[in-house]
């Protein structure tokens, strides 16, 4: 049986949501391992929910916005990129591998963008192996 790995993403609704929105209207297909959940600014997104999304069950995690200066917020993905660096040297700490939380700037315009990314975030992931025996164990109930 292959490993299929499960992909949390944390998108903005401005720019990454509708790039990947842009991705299924114009047919293009991408791996189907991903679950996005939309948030209205990659400025929202909290370190916590990437925890979360870990502990329920993620092999990894994708956080993508609005390209720099294209925040709809005006600064929120400037917050975000700057969270990200201080997350990134706790992630060590919790006992996640940082190579397991990627970030990227996908805008509205760049479904072809959103589809490769998803398919080699999950390349990555699925040589990578799972997250953890307990999520493991937990997908073999
Ligand atoms: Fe997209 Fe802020 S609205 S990153």
């Amino acid at each position: 049986m292959t490993f299929e790995p499960r992909i949390t993403a944390f998108v903005c609704n401005w720019c990454t949501y509708a790039g990947a929105d842009l991705t299924g209207t114009s047919r293009l297909s991408y791996a189907p391992n991903i679950r996005i959940v939309k948030l209205p600014c990659t400025g929202r997104i909290d370190p916590l929910f990437v925890l979360k999304a870990f502990e329920g069950g993620a092999d990894a995690v994708l956080i993508s916005g609005c390209h720099p200066g294209d925040c709809h917020y005006a600064s929120g993905n400037y917050h975000a990129r700057r969270r990200w660096s201080l997350f990134r040297k706790l992630l060590a700490f919790t006992g996640i591998d940082e190579n397991r939380v990627f970030f990227s700037w996908v805008s509205a315009a760049e479904g072809q963008k959103f589809a490769n990314l998803v398919n080699k975030v999950t390349e990555q992931v699925r040589a990578a192996g799972p997250f953890g025996e307990r999520n493991l164990a937990r997908r073999r109930l």
